[in-house]
């Protein structure tokens, strides 16, 4: 058997040990390096190993990388199947194998010095040569190797090989769902080996809660001293427990480091020290005695123009991203990140699930049989990859739990791996949701269960529960969050979660006519793939945060403000800390103007406590005003700047929506009398403006989350091709009244509408009434009116929910203000063009031209707008953002109500209370 289908792991390594720098000196080997991609291992060619290799006409390839994002081969992408046959453990002899050749030059200094090379990923498997010597094979894309390179490593130029191949018997444990990316993607490092160095070393720092008292205990290979300055630890031998006496702990959210030093005397590393100590008791997760709520989120590690080389300054910005939306707990999903990625969650403060390189998931389509995480012959693979994950990453502080991995079912190796890390760690807990009787794991994980779900499990009680992956955020999405949190909160046992999924994996390209968009899926002419499951993020892939994450930093605020008999509410929803890091100021808006603010004296309220107190002094309003209150941090916090808002809250306090639409129209003009269709009685020429409708409309273009159900019951029924039936158009003086029968082919159901205009001298009113007929089969996506305008009426102010969209089940991010905005910037550029930038709650909006002049429309008391340069249809049909093309209209969507989102594109659809049915109903609209 070739080592490439070798079920074994790979072999020629050093043993597993912790990701640290030290002083002994190192070079990183990351630059342009020589490189030939072959279409198979036997067509590479021979020799390659050989120093005198001739590779000049080879190319030239950054590492780290992945070829395929350099022009050599293209990406692939699939979810669960694997895209070769399942034969374990053989792959292809189609298989991309590209042969890296470095040369590069070890300074004097380094000469009789021991060595180790260093790779932090290769994906999928490579046999590595140092001038011209094997070294041995890597496999664990996603984990560490190293090599002892003493023997062969000499001062001047050194020659070093790298064979990748793109599938190899790995390859059946990495089957997440991702893009396959092959190559040596992250740091290839030399490391200088000091005799009597610190090899490897295992620092644990506890915490008492009851004493308040820091207790260190260090292992090394060889006798190290502790220094830790601020603790007056000054060389200390770590050979026994070291007593740190009063300490901060370190948390998610006090991410407390002490700096020292290990020593020996030929090496010095600097450590951070964070004292935590994770346990679960009574069926709960606590941290330093405090039960601890994920308000987490997974993380593929993606970039959209390196894959998952992901640059050390991305990976920063995604925890500070991270921490800018209240989240606290990332689940590496599904294999261990850049080391680097951790060390800035123990700096910047996340809880960490940190994820053993393991997925197996394309055996469940052959009902889980030959299965690698049953089947001995895996075993060393799976137990080496688990070991390689709890090495490297054991320092720590912010990993608090271990998961096996992701998907690969149930099996004896599974169970092996979790004794394993029970004997080498007993600190954390190990977290693996394939193991759904719970026999060998710590923590009850379920992924995507229902509210009702949840609700069960919770009120079940018993072992700590975590749903490791839900609220799917696909396209337009999740709806329901808020009733997830109010279940987590309820129940003791419940721990939150970790929303699938951080960023959209759409890959940066530019189409034919030079525009740019985010390939997913199919777009690399795969034969097989799952198409845009790969976007389904709360970032888009460029980092821009979607309204979902705008809705989940809201949902998650530690700090929630509301209204209460006396005043306002403060609750404080942090674990650990209090709220005195945050100054709270207010800001009177009437009609969504500002008319005073001042700064609120909050009282100190502990973590899980809330106070309710006075309003502050406000002067007197006429209109509909509401008071917002701002938690914002009174200073520079290391992932913010002082200013950044944490929690907000709106009391109303004056006249509510339900009053008449208040607001001096700006200038009354004169307004051009309404010319209405004399034939079909709609509406022609509005203020002097050609429009076309308004007509009654049932149709959204679905989103990613209508798609697998809802969106086929509405083609089924269909809902996206109307037929309008005019029964009567009456004219009157100053009304006009048409009635309707609305109604797609095929189908007995039907719905009647009938709009009656009324004319003032300075307005039209529009009621119309609508009374369904016959048996409707399916939910509706939308109930309201659709009218195009001309293009040039494309500047937007309204007064309502903003300033982002709003959904019935996502509309907790949105507050009443008057805000502005043109028809461009109200789209949500969803890489997958469906249904966005519906404003909810619409008292008023303009919609005007460059010339200040246009159009109000006024709800009675409210509507639901959205405004686009293409119909609806349009945005169903188009497959990426970029194809959609902006046409001579401006069209807009005045709704009763929409559907909810919920996350069915892999989860619960939209909660009862959200869904839309055909019912009796009234609207009114008044356009000046
Ligand atoms: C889960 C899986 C994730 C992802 C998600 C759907 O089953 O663990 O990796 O595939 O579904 O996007």
């Amino acid at each position: 058997m070739s080592y490439i289908d070798d079920p074994a792991p790979g072999h020629g390594a050093r043993p597993a040990r912790a990701w640290f720098s030290s002083d002994a000196p190192s070079l990183d080997l990351g630059g342009q390096w020589r490189f030939h991609l072959s279409p198979s291992a036997a067509a590479a060619p021979d020799g390659v190993e050989r120093e005198d290799f001739d590779d000049s006409g080879w190319s030239l390839l950054p590492v780290p990388s992945h070829w395929q994002l350099h022009g050599h081969g293209s990406p692939a992408y699939t979810n669960v199947a694997y895209p070769f046959p399942i034969d374990p453990p053989f792959v292809p002899s189609e298989n991309p194998t590209g042969d890296h050749r470095l040369v590069f030059d070890v300074p004097q200094e380094w000469a009789g010095l021991a060595a180790l090379l260093r790779f932090d990923g290769i994906d999928s498997c490579g046999r590595v040569w140092l001038n011209g010597t094997e070294l041995g094979v890597t496999r664990g894309s996603r984990l560490a190797t190293e090599f002892d390179v003493s023997a062969v490593l000499r001062t001047g130029p050194n020659v070093l090989v790298v064979r990748v191949h793109q599938w190899s018997s790995g390859s059946y444990l990495e089957d997440q769902d991702m893009w396959w990316l092959s190559g040596i993607f992250r740091d290839v490092t030399l490391v200088a080996r000091p005799a009597g160095g610190i090899d490897d070393y295992w620092l644990r720092a506890d915490y008492d809660h009851t004493t308040g008292h820091g207790l260190l205990r260090v292992e090394t290979a060889a006798p190290a001293r502790l220094s830790v300055p601020e603790l007056g630890i000054v060389d200390r031998a770590v050979d026994e427990p070291i007593e740190a006496g009063v300490v901060e702990p370190w948390s998610a959210e006090s991410p407390r480091l002490y700096d020292g030093t290990l020593a020996t005397d030929t090496e010095r590393v600097p450590v951070r020290i964070g004292f935590r100590t994770v346990a679960i008791t009574d069926g709960r997760i606590t941290v330093n005695g405090l039960p601890i709520m994920f308000r987490g989120v997974n993380r593929h590690e993606f970039h959209p123009e390196h894959g998952r080389a992901v640059p050390y300054e991305t990976a920063r910005a995604d925890v500070l991203l991270m921490k800018q939306h209240n989240i606290n707990a990332v689940r590496t999903s599904h294999y261990p990140p850049h080391p680097a990625f951790l060390a800035l969650c123990d700096e910047l403060g996340l809880w960490v699930v940190d994820e053993c390189d393991l997925e197996t998931h394309g055996f469940s389509a052959v009902g889980w049989e030959r299965n690698p995480t049953g089947d001995p012959q895996w075993r060393d693979a799976c137990l080496d990859r688990m070991a390689r994950t709890v090495e490297r990453d054991k320092n720590r502080p912010s990993v608090i739990m271990w998961s096996l991995g992701n998907e690969a079912h149930t099996g004896k190796n599974l169970a092996d791996m979790a004794e394993w890390v029970h004997r080498r760690d007993p600190t954390r807990p190990v977290h693996y949701e394939g193991d759904r009787a719970c026999e060998y794991v710590d923590v009850h994980s379920r992924m995507y269960a229902s509210h009702a779900e949840v609700e069960q499990i919770g009120r079940a009680g018993g072992m700590p529960f975590v749903q490791c992956e839900y609220a799917h955020a696909m396209g337009n999405g999740p709806g329901g969050l808020l009733e997830y949190r109010e279940l987590f909160e309820r129940y003791p046992t419940c721990h939150g979660g970790f929303v699938w999924e951080w960023i959209d994996h759409g890959i940066a390209r530019r189409d034919a006519r030079g525009r740019e968009y985010f390939a997913y899926g199919g777009d690399f002419g795969e034969p097989i793939h799952d198409g845009s499951f790969v976007i389904d993020g709360l970032l888009f892939p460029d980092r821009t945060p979607s309204p979902g994450l705008l809705e989940l930093a809201k949902v998650i605020e530690p700090v929630r403000i509301s209204q209460c008999s006396e005043g306002l509410t403060i609750e404080n929803h942090h674990d650990v800390i209090g709220l005195d890091h945050l100054t709270f100021t207010w800001v009177l808006e009437e009609e969504g103007e500002p008319r005073a603010s001042g700064v609120l004296d909050a009282p100190e309220v502990a973590p899980g406590a809330s106070v309710c107190m006075p309003l502050p002094q406000l002067p007197a309003t006429s209109r509909e005003s509401w008071l917002t209150v701002t938690a914002a941090l009174a200073e520079d916090a290391p992932w913010a700047a002082a200013g950044h808002v944490v929690g907000w809250g709106q009391v109303p306090v004056s006249a509510t929506a339900s009053g008449v639409p208040g607001g001096k129209v700006a200038q009354s003009r004169t307004f051009a009398a309404p010319v209405f269709d004399p034939v079909d009685g709609t509406l022609r020429e509005l203020g002097g403006y050609p429009v076309a409708g308004p007509r009654l409309d049932l149709w959204r273009a679905p989103t990613e989350n209508d798609e697998p159900v809802e969106a086929k019951a509405w083609r089924a029924a269909g809902l996206h091709r109307l037929q309008h039936r005019v029964i009567s158009v009456e004219h009157a003086a100053d009304e006009v009244v048409v009635r309707s029968r609305v109604a797609p082919p095929a189908q007995a159901f039907g719905m009647f509408a009938t709009y009656r205009w009324t004319v003032a001298p300075d307005a039209v009113h529009l009621h119309l009434d609508v009374e369904p007929e016959g048996e409707w089969p399916a939910t509706l996506p939308r109930l309201g009116l659709r009218m195009a305008l001309p293009a040039a009426l494309d500047r937007v102010t309204w007064f309502g929910l903003g300033p982002g969209e709003a959904y019935a089940d996502s509309r907790q991010a949105v507050r009443v203000g008057r805000f502005s905005s043109t028809v461009d910037e109200m789209q949500t550029p969803y890489v997958v063009p469906q249904e966005n930038g519906n404003r909810a709650n619409v008292r008023w909006a303009t919609l005007t031209g460059a010339d200040g002049r246009g159009l109000r429309i006024e709800g009675s008391p409210t509507f639901e707008l959205t405004a686009r340069r293409w119909t609806s249809e349009e945005l169903a049909e188009a497959r990426h953002a970029a194809e959609l093309v902006p046409g001579p209209l401006v069209h807009l969507n005045l709704d009763i109500a929409q559907n909810g989102l919920g996350t069915e594109s892999c989860g619960p659809g939209v909660l009862p209370r959200y869904q839309l049915h055909a019912h009796p109903a009234t609207f009114q609209l008044t356009f000046r």
